[in-house]
């Protein structure tokens, strides 16, 4: 009775699954989704009997990978040759001509996505396994990190064969890209400059969980065992499996008998690439019949029967006519290239980021420059040179600014560090509105009734010069400025006042350290409990909590000594702030744990992997992915690999239940 309720809802969390992601044509709201979702959790957890390494429940991540495993590919995975022009693509045709010796042949034109190569394997209809490419030979088991990009089946649909091997390309959208960066701004971090690096280093992070935040998306482009008789059909094929392929529809995938044809493909993309959700940089060319591609063969590297066709990066030359330092909420300054307006892959271009100071120097950057500015895989351009013959002889090197643009404080480089920053963070508008803003985001306090342009008047209106003074506004200061009427006032001081009720973690998120995002607050508050606690701990014990690393621990111990940021925590404990964990969570505390480094394994019955663990922190242990000699003991539930069984009997390590953990808390 459950099991079928259980796959009933996996059933149907699968197809509702496919048809948001691949059909873009969801029939339930998000809510209704997640609420299934949320019933299949509690199922799994209550009956581990039935669970499943391919529930929908997996999509959400949570799996600790420690360090990758090698594995074998059946079949190698080669790279693609390359070219460059019209010249190039006619040498190609050529030559399979003369291989096959005729010219009835078949090509298939597809876009050359840019991300990183995987290949994915199923059984049974199941998702078995995910492999990078690696040397081509061998490549790292992601397969856990896989599983969270929702674009890609953990269960075939239709008439699949027994076994089967997919690859294709795991890559950012430009709209994940840009979401994922706003959030690195948000939390006070740098933001990405190259999608591709960036989903080549999300697929080896060790937390799937960070995975599967972050959107990935995949497009799948062959069928490494067809039994069909073309590739056009081996890939139509895959979708009908649930894959995301290219379509004919929108000509991402294209037949063509002919070098126009191929041309025409290749010069449509030039044209149009810039208006893809996605980067690509360049397109493949394919010959279609999979008899003719045994018959043409490959070389060690590279397959004889496709080529790939790289588009140059678009570049432009334009006039650099100033540089302007721009000053982030934590201070950081990033110098802007304000540029001679210029079309570049079909948008204006004003700006580009330098980056930083040693940026400048390398080029030798100089105002009134003419400079090359290039837009590749980046979604922002880029300066990448300047024409030297058409520098003016007056020209002088361009020094880097020692004071703040904003607030005229002397800027500051700590050593090892790239950017500048501004440490006037009492009184720097843009450091100043930018924390405020911070402050009152949803992700942050949510408070309603402000937003970013509020913040901005409040300020100019002299009103507030930190969020704290946001707590003292009254009625009467509000009324009757711009767009300040009698309701969105009320909404305002209400909104203000409810913010109080947030958690210690949203608060301590709230303050904007630098380094301190969602997911080390929440570390911190769950360690030290309250917030006496967090500012009068030692470097040491900083150092001590899980996860927390040097930049993290330094960052904390400043804030804390600034006279400035004792003096705002003392008037937010007067103000009625939460500025310790909940009694619910203090009710689970102790110092029981404390210094012990613990690991969790297998399925458990009465708590779920994440309550084990903040039971485990709010105790004062440290959760730890792998087992060492220095793990003091092993929470095991049903299903514990054997290999960890092995590791603990080999080094001594108690392997304890989870009631076990229980009573040893309670006694
Ligand atoms: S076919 C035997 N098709 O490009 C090689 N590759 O430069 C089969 N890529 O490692 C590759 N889009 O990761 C093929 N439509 C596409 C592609 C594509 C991107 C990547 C692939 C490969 C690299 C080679």
């Amino acid at each position: 009775m459950i099991k079928e309720e259980i796959e009933k809802l996996r059933e149907q969390l699968n197809h509702h699954n496919h048809l948001y992601y691949l059909e873009s044509n969801p029939e339930i709201s998000d809510f209704d989704f997640d609420q299934l979702l949320k019933k299949l959790q509690e199922l799994e957890e209550k009956h581990p009997e039935f669970a499943d390494p391919n529930s929908p429940t997996k999509r959400v991540g949570g799996d600790i990978t420690k360090s990758f495993n090698t594995v074998k590919h059946d079949i190698p995975m080669q790279s693609l040759g390359n070219s460059y022009s019209e010249e190039e693509i006619q040498e190609f045709i050529n030559r399979i001509y003369k291989e096959l010796e005729s010219d009835q042949v078949e090509f298939v034109c597809e876009l050359k996505y840019d991300g990183v190569a995987i290949a994915i394997k199923y059984d049974g209809g199941k998702f078995l396994q995910a492999l990078t490419r690696g040397n081509g030979i061998q490549g790292d088991d992601v397969s856990n990190n896989v599983k969270t990009i929702k674009s890609i089946p953990l269960k075939l649909r239709g008439v699949y064969p027994e076994k089967l091997e997919v690859r294709g390309e795991i890559m950012f959208s430009n709209a994940q890209f840009e979401k994922l960066n706003e959030e690195m701004i948000a939390n006070g971090d740098q933001p990405y400059a190259n999608p591709r690096n960036t989903a080549s280093g999300t697929l080896k992070l060790q937390d799937s969980s960070i995975v599967a935040q972050r959107g990935l998306d995949c497009f799948i482009y062959s069928n490494v065992n067809s039994k069909g008789t073309s590739h056009y059909e081996a890939v139509t094929g895959l979708n009908e499996f649930g894959f995301l392929t290219p379509s004919v529809k929108n000509n991402r995938f294209k037949i063509c008998s002919s070098k126009k044809d191929i041309m025409d493909f290749i010069h449509y993309w030039g044209e149009h690439r810039f208006d893809l959700p996605f980067a690509i940089d360049g397109i493949v060319i394919k010959v279609n019949s999979l008899e003719q591609q045994r018959l043409i063969g490959s070389t060690a590297k590279a397959p004889k029967w496709a080529i790939s066709f790289k588009y140059q990066a678009e570049q432009v030359e334009t006039t650099l006519n100033e540089i302007v330092l721009q000053v982030g909420r934590t201070g950081a300054v990033t110098p802007v290239a304000q540029l001679e307006p210029v079309l570049l892959a079909g948008t204006v271009v004003k700006r580009a980021s330098l980056f930083n100071e040693d940026y400048i120097q390398k080029l030798d950057l100089r105002i009134g420059d003419t400079v090359q500015v290039e837009k590749g895989g980046e979604i922002i351009p880029k300066v990448t040179a300047v024409n030297m013959e058409a520098r003016s002889s007056d020209s002088v090197p361009y020094t880097y600014p020692e004071l703040c643009p904003e607030c005229n404080t002397p800027l500051e480089r700590k050593e090892g560090e790239a950017n500048h920053y501004c440490v006037n963070e009492v009184s720097c508008p843009p450091q100043v509105i930018g924390r405020m803003q911070h402050f009152i985001s949803r992700k942050v306090m949510d408070i309603q009734g402000v937003g970013d342009e509020t913040i901005v008047s409040l300020f100019e209106a002299e009103l507030i010069k930190a969020f704290i003074d946001l707590y003292g506004l009254t009625y009467d200061d509000l009324i009757g400025l711009e767009g300040m009427a009698d309701v969105s006032v009320k909404k305002l001081l209400q909104g203000v006042e409810d913010s109080k009720n947030k958690p210690f973690q949203t608060v301590l998120f709230a303050l904007g350290i630098r380094h301190v995002g969602e997911v080390v607050a929440k570390t911190l508050a769950r360690n030290f409990k309250n917030m006496d606690a967090l500012m009068n701990a030692s470097e040491e014990e900083l150092i001590g909590v899980n996860e927390i690393g040097k930049v993290i621990v330094q960052s904390i111990l400043e804030y804390f000594s600034n006279p400035h940021h004792q003096a705002l925590i003392s008037r937010m404990k007067e103000l009625g702030f939460h500025l310790e964990i909940s009694e619910e969570e203090a009710s689970q505390s102790s110092q029981k744990l404390q210094g012990m480094s613990i690991v969790i394994s297998g399925v458990f019955v009465d708590h779920s992997r994440d309550e084990l663990k903040k039971l485990i922190e709010l105790n004062g242990g440290k959760n730890s992915g792998s087992i060492s000699k220095k793990t003091a003991f092993i929470v095991a539930g049903d299903k514990m690999g054997p290999s960890k069984f092995e590791k603990a009997e080999k080094l001594g390590v108690k392997i304890i239940s989870e009631q076990d953990l229980v009573k040893l808390l309670n006694e």
